[in-house]
């Protein structure tokens, strides 16, 4: 009930329209659902009679599950401690995680934060039919939903929920890596894009047409996470990139390939079927849990603060280069650790290697990125 009526506080607050609108509407949609439950919940109590009625003690842990799934209890969610990038790092305001798999993302009522929900609102009601082959690339997007950020916060903020792409596993492995090699459009305001093309100059953006943001890799033999931080990431260039996710991957052939084959997919689907929005600052996460070595790597693009409307669906060929820039280099990966199993195969591989120093990340300028 308390989040319900802090969903109304906040629109009050807001007092944005379209803002009200919308949570109400995601309101709305969270109590058919909570409905739809209790209707089939009480049916097939009704219908088959000789279901074993769970025990009080089992409804009160799921009463209990509930409420902290629906955050009743105005309970402050932990910081999400697997975040690797991202600006929450920098201000006070941290992303966020409950113990039933989901990711809280700040967000707010500005251009960054309403476009973020725009994209995710569109692709649940409309593009996820069009291009379902793209499910897997996305993170599950749930609702914005509002949570205290303190237990004395007067009033609770804004977040996007999504299902945690690292939830499930024990000893994730995550690294974030902006694509393109401009992070800006230029419908974008001139302050915004003089600071993101300086940010894009400082980085490898500009010179291979994505930047590493930030890592977390398992260390088996100290059991510990280490964190490669933004300052790390900022000092990054094409060498120390490779050997980055080089120890990202921690020499698994089969992780790599498996990689490479969704990053083809994801390439493929862009390229077949453009979205109605360019991708700008977006980012690929890469996540995988090293306690399993044959996990699945997930792969999942995020970030759509900075997302541009695309009206007559061009390819997004700043974002598409970037991709094919990353594939380029994780595929030369992939061979050094090939050569490093087996040295007998550099005869006949068709590596990347004899092209060290020499890297193509197959990037031609869009016209308007300059
Ligand atoms: N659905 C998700 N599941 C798990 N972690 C996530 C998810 N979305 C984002 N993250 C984490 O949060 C970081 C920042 O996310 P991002 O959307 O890029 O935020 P920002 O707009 O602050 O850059 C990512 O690098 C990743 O570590
Ligand atoms: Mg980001």
């Amino acid at each position: 009930m308390e989040v319900e009526d802090a969903i109304t506080t906040t629109i009050f607050d807001v007092g944005v329209a379209a803002i009200a609108q919308r949570s109400s509407e995601v309101r709305v949609r969270e109590m058919g659902f909570k409905q739809q439950r209790m209707e089939e919940e009480t049916t097939t109590k009704v219908i088959t009679s000789t279901t074993i009625l769970p025990s009080r003690n089992e409804e009160k842990e799921k009463e209990k599950q509930e409420d902290l799934c629906e955050n009743r209890g105005r309970i402050v969610y932990p910081k999400a401690a697997r975040q690797v990038a991202g600006n929450s790092h920098k201000h006070a305001r941290a992303a966020r995680v409950d113990a039933c798999g989901h990711f809280y993302k700040p967000t707010d009522d500005t251009r960054k934060g309403m476009t973020e929900l725009q994209f995710y609102e569109n692709w649940q009601a409309m593009e996820h039919e069009r291009v379902p082959e793209f499910s897997p690339f996305l993170a599950t997007f749930v609702s914005r939903t509002v949570l205290y950020e303190s237990r004395d916060a007067a009033k609770p903020m804004p977040f996007l929920k999504l299902r945690d792409v690292t939830a499930d596993m024990k000893q994730a492995n995550v690294v974030d890596i902006k694509i393109g090699e401009r992070t800006w459009h230029p419908s974008h305001d001139a302050a915004y894009r003089e600071k993101r093309h300086r940010g894009d100059l400082e980085t490898t953006s500009c010179s291979i047409g994505f930047r590493v943001c930030g890592m977390l890799t398992y260390e088996e033999e100290s059991n510990t996470e280490r964190y490669w931080n933004r300052k790390w990431a900022k000092a990054l260039n094409l060498e120390t990139t490779t050997t980055g996710l080089d120890v990202f991957f921690g020499q698994n052939s089969e992780r790599i390939t498996n990689v490479l084959r969704k990053l083809k997919d994801i390439r493929q689907s862009l390229e077949m079927n453009p979205f109605p929005v360019f991708f700008l600052g977006s980012s690929i996460l890469l996540c995988y849990d090293s306690s399993d070595l044959h996990s699945d790597v997930r792969v999942v693009i995020v970030d759509f603060c900075n997302a541009v409307k695309n009206k007559s669906r061009e390819v997004d060929r700043n974002f598409l280069d970037g991709l094919i820039s990353l594939t380029n280099l994780i595929e030369r990966i992939r061979d050094r650790v090939r050569v490093r199993m087996d040295p007998t195969s550099l005869s006949t591989s068709s590596s990347g290697l004899s092209t060290a120093g020499t890297f193509n990340p197959n990037t031609p300028s869009p016209s308007s990125s300059k």
